[in-house]
């Protein structure tokens, strides 16, 4: 018997704000809201089962094919993978990436060489190779306002939502790497052996936009 469609699902703020779209979208979700520890689960109406994973192993499911859809990031995207189909712009999750750096440090300012720290060294690699600039990438895994804050690096490139965390911990955007959303992402093989369901489920959730 063939499996069900099987979605990978951002855990966290991402999962948070696809639940209420999925209902929206008219799929039942008590079973989704109500996991417990559970890592596979299926919509209530059974039409696909979700997975729920880390922003980095949603891509690796969908690129693997262990998934046929994943719901993630535009941030993850551009900094782990791209042997995917990208079918839709989900309208939730939106926050910038920007270069932020202590106030007044005037970051691109003098000769000296520049330390960033970063999640995604990919995307701060990419941003200042644009700009013909050498700038040293280091990787942290977590907080990395704690960067310049410790004194280790000149300014960071993350993710801004309300702009809280740059305010409380002294920091200024200087500039804006890219614009950033939940994209629906769908595997390859995939969608040409499931394309009607595949497509259901898009068009659905596509409908289902806050901003629609
Ligand atoms: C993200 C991001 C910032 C913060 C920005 O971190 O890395 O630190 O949110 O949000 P704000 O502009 O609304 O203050 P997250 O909370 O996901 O935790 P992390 O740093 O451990 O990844």
């Amino acid at each position: 018997m063939q499996r069900k469609i099987r979605m990978a699902l951002t855990k966290g703020r991402i999962e948070k704000a696809i639940i209420p779209m999925l209902e929206k979208a008219g799929y039942g979700c008590e079973g989704l809201k109500d996991k417990g520890r559970k890592l596979i689960i299926p919509t209530d109406g059974g039409e696909f089962e979700v997975v729920f994973a880390k922003a980095a192993d949603v891509i690796t499911y969908v690129e693997t094919g262990a998934c046929d859809i994943g719901i993630v990031g535009k941030d993850t995207i551009m900094e782990n993978g791209s042997s995917f189909y990208e079918m839709a712009d989900l309208g939730i999750g939106r926050c910038r990436m920007v270069l932020a750096a202590p106030k007044d440090a005037n970051f691109f300012d003098g000769y000296a060489a520049r330390t960033v720290a970063s999640k995604y060294p990919k995307i701060a690699a990419d941003y200042f190779a644009r700009k013909q600039m050498d700038v040293k990438v280091l990787k942290i895994e977590g907080s990395v306002e704690l960067g310049p804050v410790l004194g280790i690096t000149d300014a960071i490139v993350d993710l801004v939502e309300t702009g809280k965390t740059l305010a409380e911990n002294g920091l200024e955007v200087v500039e804006t790497v890219c614009e950033v959303s939940t994209r629906l992402i769908v595997n390859i093989a995939s969608l040409k052996l499931h394309k009607s369901s595949i497509e259901e489920i898009v068009d659905r959730l596509n409908a289902a936009r806050e901003d629609k």
